[in-house]
């Protein structure tokens, strides 16, 4: 498949210079009515719950708790047809004229923002979430599979914080049950540059670039379907101290950790005797 969505040098331009792009469609209308069945069905069937790949990232998710803001770590590890898409492509062209020949999709992942309930992400660099003594340039491709609007959670951004360094984080009321950051102070708010978007649209933002998106209080669920790409990692001289993912303690690792403790057990008993 050939790219059918290139960028144009004004687009990149502001895309550097101000660390966010908003771009109407990234795919076809009928492909956006087929990537949505598939993410129902994904958290629908709760895919990932057992090996941490799905939980609240808003709260504090617990079994028997409705989540405020469900995400699934890598979709299409349980949906192949996502890597089979034209978004796929345009998102990748996209990307190397961003960051250039060296581009590799990174993951993928979605976020679930329920109908009413669906809770604030609150303002937070994607770098937080990331290690300590590595550099890399990597961009989220944001696409929501309906409208996003300021009343159901479209993104915001502070233009030109990407030349900002990453800023000190908490866990989402300093909870360390929930796996959401969110900066320890709040960015200048009159800055805020909201993008509201068609399905099938997308905004692009450098993994330092401080954003947000509002709750849902909309009667029909927003999702949002995020594609990340990253040129090579390079080792830092002097590693950074992301002091804020050491205080977590979630229930999503806790899972996470018994399902590699049973993988590795049953990979002990299935292994064939040695004679
Ligand atoms: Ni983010």
């Amino acid at each position: 498949m050939e790219p059918t969505v290139l960028l144009t040098p004004e687009q990149i331009d502001f895309y550097h210079r101000e660390g966010y792009l908003s771009v109407p469609a990234l795919t076809t209308t009928e492909e956006v009515a087929r990537l949505r069945a598939i993410y129902d069905d994904l958290f629908r069937r709760r895919v990932g719950r057992e090996e941490g790949n799905q939980f609240d990232l808003g709260g504090t998710d617990e079994e028997n708790k409705e989540p405020v803001l469900p995400q699934i770590l890598g979709p299409s590890r349980y949906a192949p047809a996502l890597n089979d898409t034209l978004l796929r492509v345009n998102a990748l062209a996209i990307a190397t004229q961003l960051l250039g020949p060296t581009t590799k999709f990174s993951g993928d992942h979605a976020i679930l923002k329920p109908a009413k309930i669906g809770a604030a992400t609150p303002w937070h660099q994607d770098e937080a979430y990331w290690g300590e003594d590595v550099d890399h340039e990597a961009i989220s491709i944001w696409i929501p599979l309906q409208p996003a609007t300021m009343l159901n959670g479209c993104m915001q951004f502070i233009p030109r914080s990407q030349l900002l360094e990453v800023q000190p984080h908490h866990t989402i009321g300093h909870d360390p049950r929930v796996h959401g950051l969110e900066m320890d102070q709040l960015p200048d708010l009159a800055q805020a540059v909201a993008c509201p978007l068609p399905a099938g649209g997308a905004t692009i933002h450098h993994a330092r670039t401080m954003h947000y998106t509002g709750p849902n209080k909309s009667d029909v669920p927003r999702r949002a379907y995020i594609l990340t790409y990253s040129t090579e990692a390079r080792q830092r001289a002097t590693p950074r101290n992301h002091y804020w993912n050491r205080t977590k303690d979630t229930p999503r690792e806790q899972r996470a950790r018994q399902a590699r403790q049973a993988a590795a057990k049953a990979a002990g008993v299935a292994a064939p005797p040695t004679t």
